[in-house]
């Protein structure tokens, strides 16, 4: 087969990491900008490593090499050369200075990495993304993150084309040219790795606001955007100012320039990116305003707004040595973001979200053939391990660590993580090292969970014993093997648990072995294979409430009855587990729905749920979580060979024997009770009572669905704000209602010129379950707001398909198949990156029955023999196929 070379690179290896031979103290960039060719001169002032006798070696990818100097001497054509992406050089020497000038076409560049164009030729505005690997498309440098050097860029344009013109680190001057041309200069004090750089130049409008930090640094907040949406910049605005004081407040963290810019773009591959003093976001993490944005986006732009900004400290301030520690920043953002969020909304609610990506994203992951470590071995292409495990994953083992440490001891150990790191590029070891030496403990156990992939299964197993009046509850782990692990060790996993009595209420624990009495919640650590924990003085055979909060990322097997989780998801007063016990409980009722074994688990969970609902103990929404069964992702999980349409049919069959037991005028008279509250503000009282109404809709289409139907239509009709309204509009979407087609056409007029709010147009009917998927799928790519180009818009209609649509993706006949791989192909030819992240939706294939599992498997085979794949799509591909 005749692959293209990168098709099949050698892998890096973390074992193979050598320090750089040669670095860059001071880097001084010129842009000449314009849309169909830019100009980059960049002066390197080189370090040699005494210890090492290497040649000069800088990365470059796609550059015109238009002229190089060294130490202002331009150098003959032998003295350098440039080939398969890697410029050598001959005789430079430490402290020599390297001057290169290239030529780019940002117009050309569909793949968003590096200097490109958002937005049309005539309005847009040109913009770069360089992490992980993106300087390297800009000009050349060793495109590493160990290396550190301090930025001088100036810019260079035409004034009415390009009035604004930025780029990271402080502002230092700003003039005239001729020819209408201007230019402006930005210095960053802070030495910074290449990934971190960036530049935005084009008509932009902004949002500013004087802050003040902690220790009294006058700094200018400029939120930017085109000129037409500047007004939906006000929510983030005040979401940076908050985060911006949290950090102080929570990690004695202050900001550290005297301006920190933030830039929306339609066009972008990713949620947002931390560059230095310059945060370019997705548009749809950044806009937001009542009109076209729901509530769950509104947490959204929060949550990814205080990510960026968090990752100030760390990651910026605090890199990575290579990307193989890329977790080192990522699991440590979302771990403080998720935190912020907690403070800022509703804790369990925000644990329940939180925990339900990390099954529906990372289990799904960790369970199939891209499953990797937290910290992976190798790779072949860097950008695709951004991902599910890398995050989210990550995050949970920071929380595991803080927990371990408390909330004083945590702080200890991060002041000292910042005050050791600061400046350096570290590793997870120099991380463990700072939190567990602050506090003498030895965290490097905790290096076996960022080593191993899988998700560790957790049996418990109670006895209790009445003549000695004791509770034994046996713990277990086992983490099944994943792709090159065969054999996985045991992990330091904390179990936070309770004990409850049969009427409900939680029982005093004595923990054998600890000394005072433990209150009623305690947490034990299982570091080995097996272990006891007795509890003494326990009057009735109690029911333990386990893994409290989701104290670790793990599977929990325990066999609990239907009354002990009926009893949990009615008493248990941490809203994380008592919604736990509930999606328990909804499994069990699942299978045994599925397996046509009785109706125990189903009457269980609905006459619980129908206590809840009826009562007035449950906050609405966290009522309305635990109103929703797991979804069908999660639900596939447990099969060995699932068939997606039939899960789907169980799941409502589910849903309809809840709204029955609920009964269809209790339904409808809650929802006239919560329409009459509806509002359009952001309060969390509002907010809860739009999420619960939308799922007492749902229940009530099920039982029903002509009176829904009506509700949902009038509903759409008056709705105040996007929440409302795209929840009607789902419904009625979903159902395929007679009503759906003129809310459709209103939707698709009202949205004409706003890129998000069409998104979800898109995405609503992508979501249509079944058979009549694909045709609707195949009739939107006419659509004249249909491109490829845009990932925002690529994303909504074929990665919800793929990713969100298990009924209509995984068709029986596997058109679904065929048709996704056809699109992954032009889509990779525009846009690697897009093409490989949407390929992820095949990870679930070898669990699915026989017919759709092979008929999968040649759709990716077919695909991948092509040959002409990219790194990214390729490398997803092989792993996908590989045995
Ligand atoms: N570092 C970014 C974040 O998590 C994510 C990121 C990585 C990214 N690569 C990217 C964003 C490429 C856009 C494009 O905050
Ligand atoms: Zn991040």
């Amino acid at each position: 087969m005749s692959a293209r070379p990168e098709n099949a690179p050698v892998p890096t290896r973390l074992d193979d990491y050598r320090a750089p031979a040669w670095r860059v103290d001071t880097v001084e960039l010129t842009f000449d900008l314009g849309i169909d060719s830019t100009e980059v001169v960049a002066r390197l002032h080189l370090q040699r490593d005494p210890a090492q006798d290497q040649p000069l070696r800088l990365d470059g990818e796609g550059l015109e090499l238009l002229a190089i100097a060294l130490d202002d001497h331009p150098l003959d054509a032998g003295a350098y050369r440039y080939a398969e992406n890697v410029l050598e050089v001959d005789g430079a020497r430490d402290g020599s200075v390297l001057e290169t000038r290239v030529r780019l076409k940002p117009a050309e560049n569909t793949a968003l990495e590096g200097l490109y164009l958002s937005g049309s030729r005539e309005a847009g505005f040109l913009l770069t993304q360089c992490e992980a690997e993106g300087f390297r498309h800009i000009t050349f440098f060793p495109d590493r993150p160990d290396v550190l050097a301090k930025f001088t860029v100036t810019l260079r344009a035409d004034r009415t084309r390009f009035p604004v013109l930025l780029a990271g680190g402080n502002p230092d001057g700003a003039g005239e040219l001729d020819d209408g041309r201007h230019w402006a200069r930005f210095v960053d004090p802070h030495p910074r790795p290449s990934y971190l750089f960036a530049l935005v130049a084009g008509r932009l409008e902004k949002l500013e606001r004087d802050y003040v930090t902690a220790d009294k640094r006058a700094v200018k907040l400029v939120m930017w955007s085109e000129p037409n949406v500047i007004d939906r910049c006000h929510y983030a605005l005040d979401a940076l100012e908050r985060s911006m004081r949290w950090d102080e407040q929570t990690y004695g963290r202050n900001y550290d320039l005297d301006v920190f810019h933030v830039v929306a773009t339609h066009d972008f591959n990713m949620g947002a990116m931390e560059n230095k003093g310059l945060n370019i976001f997705n548009a749809k993490y950044l806009l937001a305003d009542p009109d076209s944005t729901t509530d769950d986006e509104y947490r959204g732009v929060e949550a990814v707004v205080a990510h960026e900004y968090f990752h100030n400290w760390s990651g910026n301030r605090v890199t990575c040595r290579d990307w193989f520690q890329l977790s080192l920043k990522e699991g440590l953002t979302v771990f403080r973001e998720q935190s912020f969020s907690a403070d800022m909304n509703s804790a369990p609610l925000k644990r329940i979200e939180d925990v339900a990506l990390l099954r529906r994203a990372q289990f799904t992951e960790d369970a199939g053939p891209l499953a990797h470590p937290v910290r992976p071995s190798e790779y072949r292409e860097i950008n695709n391990f951004y991902t599910a495990t890398v995050y989210e994953k990550g995050s949970e083992l920071v929380r595991m660590i803080a927990g371990r440490l408390g909330r004083e001891g945590f702080r200890r150990g991060m002041d000292r993580y910042f005050e050791r790191n600061d400046g350096r590029a570290a590793t997870i070891e120099d991380f463990l090292d700072a939190l567990g030496s602050a506090n003498d403990i030895d965290l490097s156990p905790y290096l076996a969970w960022y080593a191993q992939a899988g998700t560790p299964r957790l049996k418990a197993h109670g006895r209790y014993d009445s003549s000695r009046r004791e509770y034994t509850l046996t713990l277990s782990q086992h983490t099944p093997p994943t792709h090159g692990q065969p054999h996985k060790q045991p992990v330091p996993i904390p179990v936070k648990l309770a004990l409850f009595g049969q009427d409900g209420r939680m029982l005093a624990l004595h923990l054998d072995g600890r000394a005072a009495s433990q209150g009623n919640e305690a947490v034990v650590i299982l570091d080995r294979a097996e272990q006891d924990f007795v509890f003494r003085d326990v009057d009735q055979p109690p029911v333990p409430s386990l893994l409290r909060g989701f104290s670790a990322p793990v599977i929990l097997e325990c066999d609990y009855t239907p009354k002990a989780l009926a009893l949990l998801l009615t008493h248990d007063p941490d809203g994380f587990n008592r919604w736990e016990a509930g999606q328990q409980l909804a499994a069990l009722a699942f299978d045994a729905l599925r397996d046509g074994t009785g109706n125990a688990a189903v009457d269980a969970w609905c006459g619980a749920l129908s206590a809840l609902f009826s009562g007035e103990s449950v906050d609405a929404a966290l009522l309305a979580d635990l109103l929703t069964p797991p979804g069908e992702l999660v639900l596939a999980d447990r099969q060995l060979e699932a068939d997606p349409s039939r899960i789907h049919e169980l799941r409502r069959v589910l849903q309809q024997h809840l709204a029955r037991r609920l009964g269809a005028e209790p339904l409808y008279q809650r929802y006239r009770t919560l329409a009459a509250q509806t509002t359009i503000d952001l309060d969390a009282a509002s907010q809860a009572s739009r999420r619960l109404k939308r799922c007492v809709l749902e229940l009530l289409a099920m039982v029903d669905p002509e009176r829904a139907y009506m509700l949902a239509s009038s509903q759409y009709d008056q709705a105040p704000g996007m929440t409302d309204r795209l929840a009607a509009l789902g419904v009625l979407v979903r159902a395929q209602a007679p009503q759906a087609t003129t809310a459709l056409a209103h939707f698709r007029a009202r949205y004409d010129d706003n890129a998000l709010a069409l998104d979800k147009w898109f995405m609503v009917q992508a979501q249509i379950p079944g058979e009549p998927a694909l045709e609707r799928i195949k009739a939107l790519e006419s659509d004249p707001k249909f491109t490829l180009k845009n990932p925002n818009r690529a994303r909504a209609l074929l990665g919800v398909f793929a990713s969100a649509n298990p009924s209509g993706f995984h068709r029986a006949d596997g058109a679904g198949y065929v048709f996704f791989a056809e699109r992954l192909a032009q889509l990779d030819a525009l846009n690697p990156q897009i093409a490989a992240r949407l390929a992820t939706a095949f990870n679930g294939w070898k669990r699915l029955e026989p017919v759709r599992r092979e008929a999968a498997r040649l759709a990716m085979a077919h695909l991948l023999a092509r040959g002409d794949l990219s790194r990214n799509l390729g490398e997803i591909l092989g792993n996908m196929l590989q045995d």
